[in-house]
């Protein structure tokens, strides 16, 4: 199918390039596509225990079947309300995020290849026609097979670029036709990705976080910069709010609404965000200091939609923060319990409610100091 230039650089941004950033998965230099199949084959990553990551990604991974949920009733009624005629996966509008490769002119494959019908390796690891015999050679170390193309994703914020970019940004148009909205945090969507590979770095948690939501915020203010999505305003402004309480947002992101500004330094707060490792107290100090927003929450008369935002990018924030503070043996289930109910009433997107929001954040900042007390007199 020959689809315009300009929607081509946009589903070619999806699959490769993030929507802004210089990063290393231009197309025209790393190659072609070769297809999921040409990974999958016994003896590479489609057999055994140890190279089994085809077979994960086949039976589990949301990714492969994102292709197949195109042709089912609600895909069906949003395309409907677009006005999309035929298959909603040959159209432009879907595949570019859940079928990436189906929009994806001929001259970007290897000569004879089906393309892919899901979300497949390549849309993450990037084209593998120029590093795809070479990855596999004893002598070969990783940095060289990034250099030949391959994408670097153990960097967290190439990582954070593969994903946000199908993972945020959706067109007004689809959302009101029933698309569901888009939310993006890094830790907690590569932690619900079906696991086909490990990574036990230290603070890994917390960095992930970050440095996705200073991507999530880039994203943002780059559309927000193009054409002023009403939608996006609020949510945008409580990322903002949220980043400018930790140290490396205070830092980095000036107090302006230019969104041109906000997204260069998103970029770099990003870029700074995924190195920097987290101690223990420090994960400590941030989770006091996010429960102490509760102030903010209880100020009448104030826009409750900004303030459901507000929660909506706070309970993350809270969640990966404490599951991180977890992994040094701490056992409190009044935190978690907070944590759940903050959940919850975060999602109320109808009928958010201020007020008990603010309690339950109490209740957690009260469950936090009374920890980090317990935790001095053990010392
Ligand atoms: C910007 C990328 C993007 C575009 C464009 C897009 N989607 Fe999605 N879609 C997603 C993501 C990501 C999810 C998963 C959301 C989640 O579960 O958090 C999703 C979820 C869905 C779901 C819900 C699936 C479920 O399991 O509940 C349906 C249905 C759907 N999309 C249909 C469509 C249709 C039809 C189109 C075209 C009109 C489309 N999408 C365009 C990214 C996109
Ligand atoms: C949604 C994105 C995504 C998709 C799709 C995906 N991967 Fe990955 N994969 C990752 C990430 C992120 C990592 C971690 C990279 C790192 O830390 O170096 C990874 C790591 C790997 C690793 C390294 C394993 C290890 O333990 O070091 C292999 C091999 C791999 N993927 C193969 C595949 C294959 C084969 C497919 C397709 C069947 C695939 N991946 C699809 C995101 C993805
Ligand atoms: C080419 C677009 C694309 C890329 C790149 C991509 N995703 Fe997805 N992802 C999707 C779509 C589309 C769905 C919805 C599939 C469905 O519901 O059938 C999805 C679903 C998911 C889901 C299940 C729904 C949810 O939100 O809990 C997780 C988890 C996920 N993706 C994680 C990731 C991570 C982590 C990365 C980066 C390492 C990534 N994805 C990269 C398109 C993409």
């Amino acid at each position: 199918m020959k689809v315009p230039k300009t929607l081509l650089l946009i589903s070619l941004t999806c699959l490769v390039l993030p929507t802004f950033a210089a990063d290393s998965g231009n197309p025209a230099q790393s190659g072609k596509f070769t297809g999921t199949q040409s990974c999958g084959t016994t003896g590479c990553h489609g057999g055994g225990t140890i190279h089994n990551e085809s077979i994960i990604f086949e039976r589990k991974d949301p990714h492969g079947v994102a292709y197949g949920i195109l042709g089912k009733g609600t895909s069906l009624r949003i395309a409907e309300a677009l006005g999309i005629k035929g298959d909603p996966a040959k159209d432009i509008q879907c595949n570019v995020c859940h079928a990436p490769m189906q929009g994806v002119d001929a001259e970007f494959f290897v000569k004879g290849l089906k393309p892919d019908r899901g979300v497949g390796c390549e849309s993450c690891h990037g084209a593998a026609e120029n590093w795809l015999r070479f990855h596999t050679r004893p002598d070969v170390d990783f940095q060289q097979i990034i250099a030949a193309g391959m994408r670097d994703l153990n960097d967290i914020y190439g990582r954070a670029n593969s994903c946000v970019g199908c993972h945020l940004n959706l067109d007004e148009s689809l959302r009101k036709a029933g698309h569901p909205e888009l939310f993006f945090e890094l830790d907690g969507q590569c932690a619900a990705q079906p696991p086909h590979y490990r990574d036990a770095r230290p603070s890994l948690g917390p960095r992930s976080w970050l440095t996705g939501q200073a991507a999530a915020l880039r994203e943002m203010s780059w559309k927000l910069s193009l054409k002023g999505d009403e939608n996006f305003l609020p949510r945008w402004k409580a990322l903002v709010w949220l980043l400018q309480k930790t140290e490396l947002g205070r830092q980095e992101l000036p107090a302006t609404e230019d969104f041109a500004a906000m997204q260069k330094a998103a970029d770099g707060l990003a870029r700074k965000a995924a190195p920097k490792l987290w101690s223990t107290p420090a994960v400590q100090t941030q989770l006091q200091e996010f429960s102490a927003l509760h102030t903010e929450f209880e100020v009448q008369n104030s826009d409750k939609a900004l303030l459901q935002r507000k929660a909506e990018v706070l309970v993350p924030a809270l969640d990966r923060l404490w599951r991180e503070l977890r992994k040094t043996g701490i056992a409190q289930s009044e935190c978690e319990t907070s944590i759940q109910t903050l959940h919850l009433l975060a999602m109320d997107h109808e009928d958010f409610d201020p007020a008990k929001f603010s309690t339950a954040l109490g209740k957690l900042k009260v469950s936090l100091t009374n920890l980090s007390a317990a935790d001095s007199k053990k010392k």
